[in-house]
């Protein structure tokens, strides 16, 4: 039989009938004593975070939960519920939209923030960020925004809450004084603002707390996927079939040949 019970392998979950325990805790002792975000940590590490872990970790999960129907995610999943999609497929859609531009730089940002770490933390910043500019493009992940200029409010507050976690003796807060090195050497490049975004903000607590950067990417799914699903449901509450990206009075810009003349026929 070993070659069948050993197919899946896991440290996770044991289960026989009438028993589930999650690394090693009877679900029922579990059930009412851990919060959502606790769980998940246990889920993803094996053990229970202390308090001021978890209210940190917690602070990173609600900031990210929704950025409005102009986040690609957040309109995927409207979109997928005008066209009779369940809510299951429309939060499918939706996560399937973030990648290293949209809510997935978090995992290239701890990727960055470990590289300066171990060369030296913020003084060897600049080199980093150049370094990084020629290796793997211009843009620094968790960092920038379309909107929030020249400061993405949810960053101060996150990095806030690190400042107080380091008072605590929570974290030590390298990963903060690396993202505010970084956030200051792409001010002084551009000449202006290039705020710590939501993922920037999100891996300095992720890195700070000791998760390894692809998780930082499955954390913001997690995430989003609160408001993902709050606005499929509103959608779908709301009516609506079929809607595109944009209402049907406006077109695209069509540069192949025989543009329509509007003033034809
Ligand atoms: C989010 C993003 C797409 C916004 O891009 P944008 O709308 O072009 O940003 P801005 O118009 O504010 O750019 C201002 C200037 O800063 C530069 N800039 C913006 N984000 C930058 C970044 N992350 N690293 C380096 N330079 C950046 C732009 O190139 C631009 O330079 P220019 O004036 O010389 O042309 C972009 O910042 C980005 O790709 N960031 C990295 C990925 C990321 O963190 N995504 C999560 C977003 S929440």
């Amino acid at each position: 039989m070993s070659d069948v019970a050993d197919w899946w392998r896991t440290d996770i979950i044991d289960m026989a009938p009438g028993k589930i325990r999650l690394r090693g805790q009877p679900i029922e002792t579990l059930i009412g004593n851990v919060s959502f975000p606790q769980m998940i940590w246990l889920m993803l590490r094996g053990d229970l975070p202390g308090t001021g872990q978890a209210a940190l970790f917690e602070a990173a999960l609600v900031a990210a939960v929704d950025h409005g129907p102009q986040a690609p995610s957040i309109a995927a999943a409207r979109m997928a519920v005008t066209c009779g999609l369940p809510l299951n497929n429309a939060m499918a859609s939706a996560v399937n939209m973030l990648g290293d531009v949209h809510g997935g730089a978090g995992e290239q940002a701890i990727e960055l923030y470990r590289m300066i770490d171990e060369t030296g933390g913020p003084d060897a910043t600049e080199a980093a960020v150049g370094r990084w500019q020629s290796d793997r493009g211009a843009f620094i992940p968790g960092f920038g925004h379309r909107f929030h200029k020249p400061v993405d409010p949810r960053a101060p507050r996150l990095l806030a809450l690190v400042d107080q976690a380091v008072d605590d003796g929570v974290c030590d807060g390298r990963f903060a004084a690396i993202g505010r090195a970084i956030e200051a050497t792409l001010a002084s490049q551009k000449g202006k603002p290039v705020p710590m975004n939501i993922d920037g903000a999100t891996a300095v607590i992720y890195a700070e707390l000791g998760f390894d950067p692809p998780l930082a990417r499955g954390l913001f799914c997690l995430s989003r996927s609160v408001g993902i699903l709050a606005h499929a449901w509103e959608q779908r509450q709301q009516g609506g079939r079929n809607k595109g990206p944009t209402p049907p009075a406006y077109r695209w810009a069509y540069g192949g040949p025989n543009p329509i003349d509007e003033g034809d026929g």
